[in-house]
Formats: structure tokens, C-alpha cells, sequence
């Protein structure tokens, strides 16, 4: 716990976490769509699944269904009473899910048009820009769980582990390992303002904010030496990112959905022209980052575990080794375990 201090202290003197997430409001001159006649929540389900059907919006259904359910006060339409989805709603919240139904059919992601979304259990403040969790980034977090639980505590060691989270997001990841670590701290890096003030937020809402240290960082910086980035230890035993990794000619040709329809960061997934820009900072960092034997958890594209691999072989002075590789539940090669040698 020595080196602890001084480099807290020192990523702690950036420029701080002024700021707030950039809100949004309902945009004025919405589509007027006629309600008329509709009254029951299944109605309403259906009348705009056939609107966002007809408008091209992805996931029409599910789309109109979680904001039905939202507008009711309930996370799914298959969670509510049954009674409630055949009684009439009130003005009040036809309004509303029209209101909401309009952001929809401007593409605007569901998770952000709620306003939350479930991760890992965890129900976390949503807002644009920043990057929205994707569900296989739980399976990163249950892989890091297990490593944890299975490592042997070291002998007379009071503190429990340490993390670091480069590119926290909305703090998806940190705040999930908090609450299934009881004795863990962690370190949630972003460069994003926007980021780190939602990571903020969302360890307030879930009582966690006395665990975790949220700093402004562009870890691209850090290896140059910038001011406060010359971290002068090597605290950590766990490390965790979910960096950019596609391709810059890659995720430009996504369909919308992808990259949250413009309304999501696109410096959250623009690694650069192989993908590797940002991962490859953070793999030359680990000696100045890691501990012996620290671990770091990547996710990344499904492309990138090969080039990780090699890019790995061609800097031995770093003391890393690709451990092993995991499959999303799609299949995918998506997240490295990646170990840091002893001396
Ligand atoms: C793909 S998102 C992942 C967010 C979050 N971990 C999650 O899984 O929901 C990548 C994050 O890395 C951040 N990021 C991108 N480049 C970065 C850099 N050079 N330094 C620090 N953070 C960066 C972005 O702002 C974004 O929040």
C-alpha cells in the first residue's frame, strides 16, 4: 500500500472532475402522431412497433415495449400486471410515450431515452455521450470475478485488491467488480469528462463512491510524460479496459445502431487505423502500472487477439504474456487476460 498514495495523489492532481454529463431535452416539433383511440398499454406497444417498423428503427418491438414498461413504472412489459397492460392510461402518460416514442424515432438509443440500463444487476444512469455497456462486456467482468476469488491471498495482506479501469464509461465495469468485491478499490480512468462525471454519479446512486477514485486521463498522454500522468508506482494487481478497438475503416461502416446512432462518443470506439492505438499505450504502460504478477482484462475486437498477440511478441522488455483468450457468447474472440512476469 505504499506506492498507493503517491499515485493517487499524482493521477489525483489532473484537472479534476468539474463538470457534468451533457444533458438533453425533448426536441420541440416532434412528429405529431395520432393517439387517437388507443388507450391501453398493448395498444400503444403495438400502434408504435408498427411506427418504428414503418421508420426503419431497429428493434422495433422491444424498442416500444421498453418504453411502455419505463412509462409505467416498470423495467419490462413482461413485468407488469397483466390488468395494467389492458387498463386505459392517463394523459400524462400517453404524452410521455409519445414524447419518448419521438426520441426513438430520431434514433436515439433506448438506454438513453430511459435514461438507465441494467448491468450486471447494477441499474446505472445513462446519458449521450457516453458509450452505452454491451451485454457480452458482463461476461469481461464475471471472467476478472473468478480470477479474483480463485487468486490465493497473500499472507498478512489487509487490503483487498486493487483495480485499475481504463475507459470506465459510465462505470459499468468498476462499479459492478465494487459491489461483487467488498474489499476492492478501484481507479476508474477516463478521458472523457462526460465519463468520469457519470462514473461519479453512478457511485453515488449505488453507495459505492467511497471505493473508487475517478480521474481525467487520456492515457495516450500518459506514456509521453505529461505532468500529472508520470505515475511514480506500481500499485495495481487488477487492470481492466474496454479501450477502442476498431479500426477506424471498420466502424465507420457499422450500421447506426452500432455506434449508437451519433449519439454515442465515437472516440469510444475509434482505435485507430488497426484498432490497436490506444490498446498498445496501455500494454507499455503496465510496467509503470502493474505490480508483479498483476493481471490486465482487455476486451477488444475480434480481429485484435491475434494482433495483441504479436504485438505483445514484439515487446519482450514489457514482461507480458498472453495468459489466455476468451469467446463472447456469440463465439467472438473478445478478452485477453494478458499477465505481467515476475521479476
Ligand atoms: C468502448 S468504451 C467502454 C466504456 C465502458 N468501459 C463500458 O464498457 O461501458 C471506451 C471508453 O474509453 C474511453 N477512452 C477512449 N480513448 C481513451 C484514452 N486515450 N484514454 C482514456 N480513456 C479513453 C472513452 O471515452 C470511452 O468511455
Amino acid at each position: 500500500m505504499e506506492s498507493w498514495g503517491p499515485m493517487l495523489r499524482a493521477l489525483l492532481s489532473g484537472p479534476g472532475r468539474r463538470g457534468g454529463t451533457r444533458g438533453w431535452a425533448f426536441r420541440s416539433g416532434q412528429p405529431h402522431l395520432p393517439l387517437a383511440g388507443l388507450s391501453s398499454a398493448t395498444e400503444l406497444v403495438n400502434h408504435w412497433t408498427g411506427v418504428f417498423e414503418k421508420r426503419g428503427i431497429p428493434e422495433a418491438r422491444e424498442s416500444s415495449e421498453y418504453i411502455v414498461a419505463h412509462v409505467l413504472g416498470a423495467k419490462t412489459f413482461q413485468s407488469l400486471r397483466p390488468a395494467l397492460r389492458t387498463q386505459p392510461l392517463s394523459p400524462q402518460q400517453l404524452q410521455c410515450i409519445q414524447e419518448l416514442s419521438s426520441c426513438r424515432l430520431q434514433r436515439m438509443p433506448v438506454q438513453y431515452i430511459l435514461g438507465e440500463w441494467d448491468f450486471k444487476g447494477l441499474s446505472l444512469k445513462m446519458a449521450p455521450p457516453v458509450f452505452i455497456p454491451r451485454p457480452e462486456t458482463e461476461e469481461l467482468v464475471e471472467w476478472v470475478l473468478e480470477e479474483v476469488v480463485q487468486r490465493p491471498r497473500v499472507e498478512g495482506a489487509q487490503d483487498g485488491p486493487l483495480i485499475l479501469e481504463v475507459g470506465c464509461g459510465s462505470g459499468a465495469i468498476a462499479l459492478s467488480l465494487l459491489s461483487q468485491l467488498p474489499e476492492s478499490r478501484v481507479i476508474a480512468v477516463d478521458k472523457g469528462e462526460a465519463a468520469i462525471s457519470l462514473t461519479h454519479e453512478n457511485a453515488q446512486r449505488l453507495r459505492l463512491q467511497d471505493r473508487i477514485w475517478m480521474v481525467p486521463l487520456d492515457v495516450t498522454l500518459a506514456q509521453k510524460g505529461a505532468g500529472h500522468t508520470s505515475c511514480p508506482g506500481a500499485p495495481w494487481t487488477w487492470s481492466s479496459a474496454t479501450l477502442p478497438t476498431s479500426s477506424t475503416r471498420t466502424w465507420s461502416s457499422w450500421p447506426l445502431r452500432s455506434a449508437g446512432a451519433g449519439y454515442e462518443d465515437v472516440a469510444a470506439l475509434d482505435g485507430g487505423e488497426e484498432g490497436m492505438d490506444v490498446i498498445a499505450h496501455i500494454l507499455a504502460l503496465a510496467p509503470q502500472l502493474l505490480k508483479d504478477s498483476g493481471n490486465i482484462f482487455l476486451e477488444v475486437d475480434p480481429r485484435q487477439p491475434e494482433l495483441v498477440s504479436r504485438w505483445l511478441q514484439s515487446r519482450p522488455d514489457l514482461d507480458l504474456q498472453l495468459v489466455a483468450v476468451r469467446r463472447d457468447f456469440c463465439g467472438r474472440p473478445r478478452f485477453l487476460h494478458i499477465r505481467r512476469s515476475g521479476p
